[in-house]
């Protein structure tokens, strides 16, 4: 392993129940007189909204609201969130809610004034380097699920519906100026997106830590995040009103999306294709293929595992951290296999041709092709873990 890699941990994050409540001045602190509010169709209906407006009124920042986002959002939705900020002139973006959200307005920000196409600046190779950085406008990030991190990250999940592939934006200056975590908006998750979404947490710590790179920061956050899942997931399923298990929640996910800068792997590989064909939760696709990767990984990571596994007080073996993931799915009903989840094994060959591709694959501590994918989905759509 070559001991060398480009770190960085910068976003400024108000981490804390209420903190809301400094949404106003946090958009005025980032320099925004007027900007769009970004969130999704189901949450602008929703208190969470009220009250962020709130706070903005209060602190005397006007905001238009886009809500035009659809949970795995499309370019088309992207591009109806430029055309009003560009008629109405916005000087920021507030990105509130899921991931889903989240990427949307980033996005629509990173998208302001750049003169090329979306699909110029997918996450492949130097391809950010494009960018016009002045034509970046400033975000702030309110999550509103604790799992994807998107609030402390520096790209967005866009699907091409052309192609049916979610494709990767990526850029620096795409991280939020400022991202305020306050668990009270995620109390109101139906338990089977509290679930979906903390597991997406635990695949990204997991993905990170198993990764090949050198980058013991992104080790060090991973562990902990996977230990704050295990204490708590199960409890903020379980209570959704729990506010101490949703603010740990909440940490492990911006600590899983601060991690996953040493790289992913192929649980996302897998569950990218599934996603962008089946509009599955990204975070429950995660969930299902979890275990199988885990173990057709075992060769690679079966030690570090062990070191995980003592460090979350299980037995220090890998079949201890495998049997505590297999109990944790079981408790928050997360589905064993693809079939159960109500995907169709009809476009194993497409999913397979594609999940090697994902810029997520080459995180995986064993390199995988076409061949091996087609086994890991043949794996979970059979429930076999294949060990
Ligand atoms: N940018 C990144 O680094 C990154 C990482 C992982 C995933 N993603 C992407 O993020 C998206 C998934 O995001 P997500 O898992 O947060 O889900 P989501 O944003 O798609 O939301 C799922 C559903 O939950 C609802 N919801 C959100 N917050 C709620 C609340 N507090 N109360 C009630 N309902 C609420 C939404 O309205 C939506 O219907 C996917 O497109 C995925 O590809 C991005
Ligand atoms: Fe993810």
């Amino acid at each position: 392993m070559r001991l060398e890699g480009n770190w960085s941990y910068p976003t400024s994050v108000r981490f804390g129940a209420g903190r809301i409540a400094e949404l106003g001045e946090a958009a005025k602190s980032a320099g925004m007189a007027r900007p769009l509010f970004v969130t999704d169709a189901q949450l602008v209906a929703t208190p969470i909204i009220d009250r962020a407006r709130e706070t903005l009124a209060a602190a005397g920042v006007a905001v238009a609201v886009f809500a035009e986002v659809k949970a795995n959002p499309v370019a088309a939705n992207i591009e109806a969130g430029l055309a009003v900020l560009r008629t109405g002139r916005h000087d920021g973006v507030i990105a509130c809610g899921g991931g889903s959200a989240l990427d949307a307005g980033k996005v629509i920000a990173f998208m302001a004034g750049q003169r090329r196409s979306l699909w110029d600046f997918e996450d492949i190779a130097d391809w950010w380097t494009r960018a016009d950085p002045s034509g970046i406008l400033p975000v702030i990030a309110v999550p509103t699920t604790a799992g994807t991190g998107s609030e402390v990250g520096r790209a967005g999940v866009i699907t091409d519906a052309t192609v049916n592939a979610k494709k990767v934006i990526f850029h620096p200056l795409m991280m939020p100026r400022i991202a305020i975590c306050d668990p009270t908006l995620t109390v109101g998750m139906p338990p089977v997106i509290t679930a979906g979404t903390g597991m997406d947490a635990l695949a990204h710590c997991l993905e990170a830590y198993c990764g090949p790179n050198y980058h013991p920061l992104a080790d060090g956050i991973a562990l902990e995040g996977i230990r704050l899942v295990k204490d708590n997931l199960a409890r903020a399923y379980r209570s959704g009103g729990d506010l101490e298990a949703r603010a740990h929640m909440m940490a492990a996910a911006a600590m899983g999306a601060s991690a996953f800068q040493k790289g992913l792997g192929a649980v996302h590989a897998l569950s990218h294709p599934v996603g962008a064909l089946y509009d599955t939760h990204h975070g429950m696709t995660n969930a299902v293929v979890l275990p199988y990767v885990l173990a057709f990984n075992r060769p690679a990571i079966e030690r570090r595992i062990a070191r995980l596994a003592a460090y979350l007080g299980l037995q220090p073996t890998f079949a201890a951290f495998l049997a505590w993931v297999l109990e944790l799915r079981r408790e928050l009903g997360v589905p064993h296999t693809l079939r159960e989840f109500g995907v169709g094994d009809d476009k194993i060959e497409a999913m397979s041709a594609m999940a090697p591709k994902d810029p997520t694959a080459a995180g995986n501590p064993v390199p995988i092709n076409a061949m091996v994918c087609r086994q890991l989905y043949c794996n979970a759509f059979a429930g076999e873990l294949g060990l």
